[in-house]
Order: C-alpha cells, then sequence, then structure tokens
C-alpha cells in the first residue's frame, strides 16, 4: 500500500492538541526509569559539596537515610552506591575493596535494614581503592593486570553480596570478570544476586566530576584508563562486549556514558534480549548543571527531555544524578 500524499497526508494533524500528542506518545518517563548514584562519606553527620558537581553532595550514611526514605516512599526503586575512601585505606593491592567491614559493606547493611525494599547497587571497581586510582592492580611499570585484578573484583562482589547489595555492577571493563563473579556467587549460593555489567563503557572524557567526587584525580596523576576502558569510536567493538558478557553471565548491561552514546544502546537493544541501562554520567549533569544556573537553559524541561530521549533509544532505567529532581518532579 502506498502511502497518500499532501494534502490527505498531513503529519501535523496529530500535532495539532495536547489530547492527541498526548494519545500518540511513543515513550514516557516514570519514576520507575531512573536510579539515583549516591556518594557516601565514612562518618557520621558529614557532609560536603563537590564544586564540579553543583547540588550533588558527599554524605554520611545517617544523612542520606532520610532522603532516601522519602524518595523511596515518592517511587525510587534503587540506587547505586560510591565510596569516598579516605587515601590511608588506599593501597597498591587494594585490599579495602573487600574489608566486610569497610565504607561500602556497612552501608549496604545500614541502608537494607532500614529501606530494605530500596534496591541496592553497589560498584565493583577497585580505583577508589587503589593508590593509583587505576580500576586494577597494577604492575611496577604502571600497566593494570587483568587477571590478578578479576580474583579481587570476585572478592569485592562477595563481599557486597554478603553485606545484602542486590546488584552488583562491575565497572572496570576488566576480560572475564563476569564469569568469574557469577561463579563465586553461585558457588557461595547468592543465586539471586544480580550482575549489572558495565559491558560497554568508554574511555570518556565526560567522568571528570565524579573523579572528583571520589578523589580519585590525584591519585591517577593524569594516567588513562584507555587500555581496558573502550575507545569511544567504536561500536561494534560494543556488540562484542556484551555478547561476551551476557555469555559470561550478566543479567542487565550498562552503556556509559549516556546522551553521546544513544546509537550504542539502540544497536544493544536491537540486538540482545537483554535489559539495558544507561549512565547519564557526572559530565552530562554538570553541562547542564552549568547551562541551568547561567540562566541558559531551562533544567527541568531539559532534563526531563534528556530521560525521554534515553527511553526512546531503547533504555530501560538510567542512572542519574538528577533521580531525585526528577522523582520530585513527577513522583
Ligand atoms: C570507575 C567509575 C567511573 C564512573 C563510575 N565508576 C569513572 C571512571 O571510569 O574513571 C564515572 C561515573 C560518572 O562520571 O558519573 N569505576
Amino acid at each position: 500500500m502506498s502511502k497518500s500524499l499532501f494534502p490527505e497526508t498531513r503529519m501535523r494533524r496529530n500535532r495539532s492538541d495536547k489530547f492527541i500528542r498526548n494519545l500518540v506518545r511513543e515513550n514516557v518517563v516514570s519514576v520507575d526509569d531512573v536510579i539515583y548514584p549516591v556518594f557516601i562519606l565514612p562518618g557520621k553527620n558529614n557532609s560536603e559539596d563537590i564544586s564540579s558537581m553543583p547540588g550533588i553532595q558527599r554524605l554520611s550514611v545517617d544523612l542520606i537515610l532520610p532522603i532516601l526514605e522519602d524518595l523511596h516512599k515518592k517511587g525510587l526503586n534503587a540506587i547505586a552506591i560510591f565510596p569516598v575512601v579516605d587515601s590511608s585505606e588506599k593501597s597498591e593491592g587494594a585490599e579495602e575493596a573487600y574489608n566486610s567491614n569497610g565504607l561500602v559493606q556497612e552501608t549496604i547493611k545500614i541502608i537494607k535494614k532500614e529501606i530494605p525494599e530500596l534496591g541496592i547497587i553497589s560498584d565493583v571497581a577497585l580505583d577508589p581503592y587503589t593508590t593509583s586510582g587505576q580500576d586494577g592492580i597494577i604492575d611496577k611499570n604502571g600497566n593494570v593486570l587483568n587477571d590478578e585484578t578479576i580474583q579481587v573484583l570476585a572478592k569485592q562482589a562477595l563481599s557486597h553480596a554478603e553485606s545484602g547489595a542486590d546488584i552488583v555492577a562491575p565497572s572496570d571493563m576488566m576480560d572475564g570478570r563476569i564469569l568469574k563473579i557469577r561463579e563465586t556467587l553461585e558457588s557461595n549460593d547468592f543465586t539471586n544476586t544480580k550482575i549489572l555489567s558495565y559491558a560497554a563503557k568508554y574511555a570518556s572524557n565526560l567522568y571528570g566530576p565524579f573523579r572528583d567526587a571520589v578523589n580519585s584525580t590525584n591519585s591517577l596523576k593524569g594516567a588513562s584508563k584507555d587500555t581496558y576502558q573502550m575507545d569511544f569510536a567504536n561500536t561494534e567493538e560494543a556488540r562484542n562486549e556484551v555478547e561476551l558478557d551476557v555469555e559470561e553471565g550478566a543479567d542487565i548491561v550498562m552503556v556509559k556514558p549516556g546522551l553521546h552514546y544513544l546509537d550504542v544502546i539502540s544497536k544493544i537493544k536491537n540486538k540482545f534480549n537483554i535489559p539495558v541501562f544507561a549512565y547519564h554520567v557526572s559530565g552530562e549533569y554538570s553541562m547542564i548543571k552549568a547551562a541551568a544556573n547561567s540562566g541558559y537553559l531551562d533544567e527541568k524541561k531539559v532534563v526531563l527531555e534528556t530521560m525521554t530521549c534515553f527511553k526512546r533509544s531503547g533504555a530501560n532505567a538510567v542512572l542519574t544524578y538528577f533521580a531525585k529532581d526528577i522523582i520530585n518532579w513527577i513522583g
């Protein structure tokens, strides 16, 4: 059947009034689409601003709990926890990463006790714990050692599961870590602990504010993560990464960063039958915030448009530092 042409067809007819625009809309953002990343400080009653992320703070768990309780009541499903680790606890072997009484582990236990139904996603990577600021163990020449690192990541993931994490999320990009973590979880009876694999994580320039937030910028001393994070020029490689992680046992895959990578989300979504999450990263947050604070953009409208675009690309959920605002706007 050939499509009738103008004037029988007028695309504007279905845009003429609000009611019809509402009826033909293809994608809608809801509170079920957002995950809130939080930066945790040790101790009590501690809060610090993050200068490169206006509006976001590092908080000790006692201060974050009331915020999470409120958001959970309004519909927040899950948070992603990132620790701010004191430099005295960093080491070459990143032993603190799997300390069963470490900051992340204790935080998970407290939040699970107070808000049991709030999903907890824990970051599995060594960068908060290494003196080098790299996501893995390095040799004397500074090379990140893959096979040594995944042993430590498996211990870290297990310690998170033991503390009550619902989803462990390896963000390190080592090869073979999904299989190693899956085997470790299964053999310790954590059969329901989900693995959210940062399968297509790019060596992006948009992580700067996050590295400030977790104090890893200084440790990195200008070094890059190019030998393990993906080249941002590539998409076929992303499909390869996802395929391997699915075979190794990932339950959900992540594409990171977000908005510049919607093509990657869409291709993965079309090819694989697996949920895809997107990470709207710190640099993306800070860009919108800076423009909004200067009066150049309408923050609420731009953020809700951004979230809708993630949905349009096929993302099932989005990690975003705007989650609190979004839930307060639409929850
Ligand atoms: C590292 C990690 C990074 C982010 C989350 N986990 C940064 C990096 O790879 O250096 C970035 C998130 C953001 O920018 O919001 N494991």
